[in-house]
């Protein structure tokens, strides 16, 4: 029985682990048409995603990639219906707490990209005691959480913050460049991503890290994210290690 149980199943991803991608983002997407197609509110859909969210945050963890970047809620998705709104932050709130209970456990750590002052206050304090927990954890896996995150906001931020350091003597605009100015995003210290995945289906970036994506690769499936496992992250990865990444080089 191990013994079919360790053989690879038909269709099963071929991985090489000395190629693996060190920086994965996740744009997760299709909680909305998944509900519906079950004739369900949309809100059980976000909570399908959430678990999913779960389920690939280990999966990204036991095959040692060590930065996985997940795109939860966008400066633009405030437009939507307060009660979706609030219940998507219900669920946040819900795995925020239980990433703090086992974040030392199982060796991670979560940061956030975006704006978290504008989010309701009980959640935003979630976010600072999560950092604040997350910065005293020895871990080799971050996983980044991007929250009331817009890669225009991020951009337009980070230029107030550089040119208020420009007023007060403290930046020079001369000494502006990529690597300076990487400094002032909530995305500092991080590398770029290398694969960025989208499920649903849809075909666009939506305001997920354009200034960081600029070399990244992409992947696009139909897969709804709450039907989103194991096997379709090993199957992106799998295309991921196909490609031939030049960087401009030839
Ligand atoms: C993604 O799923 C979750 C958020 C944007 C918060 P959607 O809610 O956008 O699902 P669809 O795109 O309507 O199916
Ligand atoms: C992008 O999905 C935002 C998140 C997944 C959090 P959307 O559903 O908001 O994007 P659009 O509206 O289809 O571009
Ligand atoms: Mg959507």
């Amino acid at each position: 029985m191990a013994l079919f149980r360790s053989k690879k199943q038909a269709g099963e991803a071929e991985l090489d682990n000395s190629r693996l991608p060190k920086h994965i983002g996740i744009i997760m997407d299709g909680n909305g048409r998944w509900a519906k197609k079950r004739g369900l509110p949309r809100t059980a859909g976000h909570a399908a995603g959430a678990e999913t969210f779960r389920t690939i945050a280990y999966h990204c963890r036991d095959l040692g990639i060590p930065y996985l970047t997940v795109y939860a809620f966008s400066t633009e998705n405030w437009k939507r219906p307060a009660e979706e709104v609030s219940a998507i932050m219900d669920l946040l709130r819900k795995y925020l707490l239980e990433a703090l209970e086992k974040m030392q456990r199982d060796g991670f750590r979560i940061r956030f990209l975006g704006d978290i002052t504008a989010l309701p206050e009980e959640l935003r304090e979630l976010c600072m005691e999560t950092l604040s927990v997350g910065n005293r954890v020895d871990a080799k896996y971050q996983i980044n959480v991007c929250l009331n995150y817009g890669g225009r906001d991020e951009i337009l931020r980070a230029a107030r913050a550089w040119a208020s350091d420009v007023a007060e003597g403290c930046a020079r605009a001369e000494e502006l460049n990529e690597e300076s100015f990487s400094r002032y995003l909530d995305s500092r210290d991080i590398p770029d991503p290398d694969l960025i995945i989208r499920p649903s289906g849809e075909l666009r970036l939506s305001n997920f890290l354009p200034w960081q994506s600029a070399y990244s690769e992409f992947y696009f499936t139909d897969i709804l994210w709450p039907d989103f496992d194991g096997a379709a992250l090993d199957q992106a990865i799998a295309d991921y290690q196909k490609r031939n990444r030049r960087f401009g080089g030839i």
